[in-house]
């Protein structure tokens, strides 16, 4: 589905609901990472780019009661109310209205009242799939709530805002990559950002001849929930150890002559943020010169790393991987990686763009025969970060 189809689809879902046409109608993108996995609460590099699946919301003021704001997405059996004269408060655990609820109170907090709303919501990032739903809910509702209140947020101000509302009302820890691609991803380019400085710069990706290649395991191992926040206690004992703010100031010398006063697995999980710190800026410069075959060997190294030293993937990714490798340059690929947290979700190739339709078929086959799963594969382009399409 385009945008165009997606936008077309929600704002009639809200003109059935409402007998109107929205007033306001925005949508932010999913992501896919490249490279740099689990360096950005780190304070390292990432190289994502902004993907062609997004999260619509279509809006207007409600008839009556200005006081309410009710959510309905279509991909959940109930809606969600907010009520604006008591202070907005977390959800229960687990429930999808988290991400918008804490936006809300992130405006609040800073005076900007939206005041009550009605919003449609669809989206076409696959939910739970390692490709950023939860980022790409947030930051179209802080999208939204720009337009209603009038007031444009700095774009980092904007995904720290949605960041904290990750934090803080869905009970995730995660660090700052996925909030800032969605807001400031580019037609074309890769987000490389500094999590540390906080400085962007795009890298293009626009060479007609490579392809990226999405590749959903459609496996979500319960794990992520409490092996994140460990993974990020893990590097800040790491960090203290060493005598550093965060393992961005680490070198692999350094943290060489300091293993003997760590644990063999805290010692591993800091040698996979040191070391894929330095891919990332190794791949930016690969891709700056079009030096495929590089980056692909970034990759691979990268998924060794989250597997082997960081220990995130999964047998589903693995077998992704390695099918991926057994076609190799010949065949089309010159690398490949799981992507995001881990513990299923997607992979994501750099691959020929000619031999996209042989390489997918080639892994789905040996993916279903290994695993008696189907794959969702797809290829997106780099894309534009969040945008008001009716305001
Ligand atoms: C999740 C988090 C991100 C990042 C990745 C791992 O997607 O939301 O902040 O830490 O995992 O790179």
């Amino acid at each position: 589905m385009t945008l165009q189809e997606l936008t077309a689809h929600v704002s009639q879902q809200f003109t059935k609901a409402h007998g109107r046409p929205p007033r306001w109608i925005v949508a932010a993108p999913g992501r896919v990472n490249l490279i740099g996995e689990h360096t950005d609460y780190n304070d390292g590099f990432v190289l994502p780019m902004a993907i062609e699946f997004y999260t619509v919301m279509a809006a207007d003021r409600p008839a009556g009661d200005t006081k309410q704001i009710r959510l309905y997405s279509t991909l959940a059996d109930k809606p969600a109310s907010i009520d604006l004269t008591r202070p907005v408060k977390p959800f229960p655990k687990g429930t999808w209205s988290n991400y918008p609820a804490g936006v809300i109170a992130g405006f609040l907090a800073r005076g900007l009242k939206p005041g009550g709303f009605d919003a449609t919501i669809h989206s076409t990032v696959p939910l739970g799939g390692g490709l950023s739903s939860s980022a790409a809910l947030e930051v179209a509702t802080a999208t939204l709530l720009e337009v209603i209140t009038g007031k444009k947020l700095d774009p980092v101000e904007k995904a720290l805002l949605c960041q904290k509302a990750e934090h803080e009302f869905a009970g995730m820890p995660c660090g700052i990559m996925d909030q800032f691609v969605s807001v400031m991803g580019r037609e074309n380019h890769l987000l490389l950002l500094d999590c540390r400085s906080r400085r962007t710069e795009l890298v293009p990706l626009d060479d007609p001849s490579v392809a990226v290649l999405i590749v959903n395991t459609n496996v979500k191992h319960k794990l992520t929930g409490s092996e994140y926040p460990a993974r990020r206690k893990q590097c800040e004992l790491a960090a203290k150890i060493l005598g550093v703010p965060s393992l961005r100031s680490a070198n692999p010398k350094a943290l060489e002559d300091a293993k003997d006063r760590m644990d063999e697995v805290v010692y591993r999980r800091a040698r996979h943020v040191v070391g894929e710190i330095e891919r990332t800026v190794y791949a930016a410069e690969g891709i700056r010169a079009s030096n495929w075959p590089t980056v692909g060997q970034l990759m691979y190294a990268s998924h060794y790393s989250l597997r082997d030293d960081y220990e995130v993937s999964c047998d589903e990714l693995d077998i992704v991987v390695g099918v991926a490798e057994g076609i190799g340059v010949k065949g089309g690929v010159y690398g490949c990686r799981m992507t995001g947290g881990g513990f299923g979700g997607c992979a994501v190739a750099l691959v020929k763009a000619d031999a996209v339709d042989a390489i997918s078929k080639k892994i789905a086959d040996d993916y279903k025969t290994k695993t008696g799963i189907e794959a969702t594969i797809f290829v997106s382009r780099p894309a534009a970060g969040a945008t008001v399409i009716k305001g």
